[in-house]
């Protein structure tokens, strides 16, 4: 396939020699490295703009065909992207927290804070974790009402609405198991409140009350659980889960 060229590495009108910059661009854009990496044509007809979309791992969150209206701002509030995106920065500044955290019952309250009195800007990014993880709850919320009000879970999107419902879910779960790790009062009594709800489930309540704290007593069993699920296993599952739901919006084409 011939490569388009850009307009940099067009020849000037004038005929003359090219530009500093437009030599520089050439250079780049010939280089076999910038090849390796972007192998597409230069976008700038209906064909090379497709093409884009499709081998972009970014811009292929979109169906390769898309109705304008669905693009605008007003239709989705951008509230899945940024759903996502608080998701990002919790994981970054997650892993930031656990180089001084320690998951053990005497260390858990003091390492916490440590973190916030003597850790160079270990305040910020504690402070910035709550605030994400208060706003993604909210943005998901947020999103599968928008979805809702626009019927977007009607067939074929079903599937995604039922993936979405487990995301949401997990959203609430990893907000949950984070709330005890400080082992301060707050967090001791809204995990004893949580489990006893879980311990009225009819039949399996007893059962699923153990499972969660570890014992009949929240101690130890309960933040090695909890850190662990926190941590690792949830925000796993949920990545699985949201590479599915991506994939699902594409296949599935955007509503509207
Ligand atoms: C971690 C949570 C979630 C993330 C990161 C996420 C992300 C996304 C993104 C990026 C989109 C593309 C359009 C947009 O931005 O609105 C989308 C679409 C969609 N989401 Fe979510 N989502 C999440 C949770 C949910 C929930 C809780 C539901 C419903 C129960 C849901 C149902 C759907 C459906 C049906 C679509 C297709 C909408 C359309 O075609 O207009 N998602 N999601």
């Amino acid at each position: 396939m011939s490569r388009v060229q850009t307009p940099e590495q067009q020849p000037p009108a004038s005929g003359g020699r090219k530009s500093l910059i437009g030599r520089l661009a050439d250079w780049i854009f010939n280089s076999a490295l910038w090849k390796s990496m972007y192998m597409n044509p230069y976008p700038r007809d209906r064909r090379t703009r497709g093409l884009a979309v499709l081998n972009s791992l970014f811009l292929h969150l979109h169906p390769g065909r898309i109705s304008r209206q669905a693009l605008t701002f007003r239709y989705t509030f951008g509230l899945g992207g940024t759903s996502f995106f608080m998701f990002i920065i919790l994981t970054v500044t997650g892993i930031f927290l656990m180089f001084y955290y320690v998951p053990a019952v005497p260390q858990a309250y003091f390492s916490i804070e440590e973190l916030e009195t003597t850790v160079a800007f270990g305040q910020f990014f504690r402070n910035i974790h709550r605030w994400a993880a208060h706003a993604m709850v909210l943005l998901v919320f947020l999103h599968m009402l928008r979805v809702f009000y626009t019927g977007a879970y009607k067939p074929p999107r079903q599937f995604n609405w039922v993936i979405g419902v487990v995301l949401l879910v997990l959203t609430f779960l990893m907000s949950f198991t984070g709330y005890l790790l400080p082992w301060d009062q707050l967090a001791y009594w809204a995990v004893t409140v949580g489990t006893n709800m879980a311990g009225a489930t009819p039949f399996v309540g007893d059962k699923l009350k153990f499972l969660l704290i570890g014992g009949y007593d929240i101690n130890q069993n309960t933040l090695i659980r909890w850190y662990t699920l926190h941590v690792f296993a949830l925000p796993l599952v949920a990545a699985v889960f949201m590479g599915m739901h991506f994939w699902r919006v594409r296949k599935d084409g955007f509503s509207r």
